[in-house]
């Protein structure tokens, strides 16, 4: 019963991708066309060196200096009231990000709005935004599986994450362990640079303990919810 829910998943959102023969490409960077080519194709991508290595470093320096300023606060488990701090089920300390905190911030935060829009045009996501956050995992903390929507609101489509840890070695552990449906489970090191993307409602996903600190930046493009317009629709009974 599942398959055939990821597979309606699947349609609603990727089915209309273009033939590049009749949309010529040329302007996508290979990184972003291998991104939309593996989202299509399967429903996660692993890229290395998404990020400059300047560019990662000045992000790697911002997100340790807010850990060592107290900038970064204990990550919450649900949606606003209902959610709660449950540091074995999720360990990680987080900040939003704001567009201009930084020069480096804006200039990530234009690398992703590239993406947004390479993913819009080339299969018809309809992401209008994008939230982000830095997330410190202490030696130790862990994210038990888990997928990246919440409970009653369905806006969030695209996982991003991009991992910000020089000199990142499998003995560190720490890995992202995604379990693609019908497909074998997958541990992807954060290593500095690499990014991994998703599709949120599809993709069981958990973050592993690590033996030193582990650093990202994690974010979601969303859709406008398509809850209320979905219910008075015909053929989409709520
Ligand atoms: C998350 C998450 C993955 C990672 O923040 O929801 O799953 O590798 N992060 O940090
Ligand atoms: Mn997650």
């Amino acid at each position: 019963a599942r398959t055939v829910a990821r597979h309606r998943h699947f349609r609603d959102y990727l089915l209309l991708k273009p033939d590049s023969s009749a949309y010529p490409d040329a302007t996508i960077d290979a990184p972003l066309r291998r991104i939309i080519d593996d989202l299509h194709d399967r429903g996660w991508s692993e890229q290395d060196g998404f990020l400059s290595p300047a560019l990662m470093h000045a992000l790697e320096t911002e997100c340790m200096a807010s850990a060592k300023n107290g900038m970064l606060a204990m990550a919450r488990v649900g949606l606003g009231a209902t959610s709660s701090l449950q540091p074995a089920v999720r360990g990680d300390r987080i900040q939003w990000l704001e567009a201009g905190q930084s020069e480096a911030c804006s200039q990530f935060l234009a690398i992703i709005e590239a993406l947004r829009t390479a993913l819009n045009r080339e299969l018809f996501l309809g992401l209008h935004d994008y939230e982000g956050h830095f997330a410190f995992y202490a030696p130790g903390m862990s994210y038990q599986p888990h997928l990246d929507r919440f409970r009653g609101d369905d806006s969030r489509t695209v996982t991003i994450t991009v991992y910000l840890n020089p000199a990142w070695l499998p003995e560190h552990g720490g890995a992202l362990r995604l379990h693609p449906e019908g497909a074998a489970t997958r541990d992807i090191l954060p290593i500095g640079g690499r990014t991994v993307v998703f599709l949120s409602a599809d993709m069981l996903h958990e973050v592993l303990p690590a033996t030193r600190d582990r650093i990202a930046i994690t974010g979601w493009f969303r859709r406008r919810a398509m809850r209320a317009p979905l219910a008075g629709a015909r053929n989409h009974p709520a």
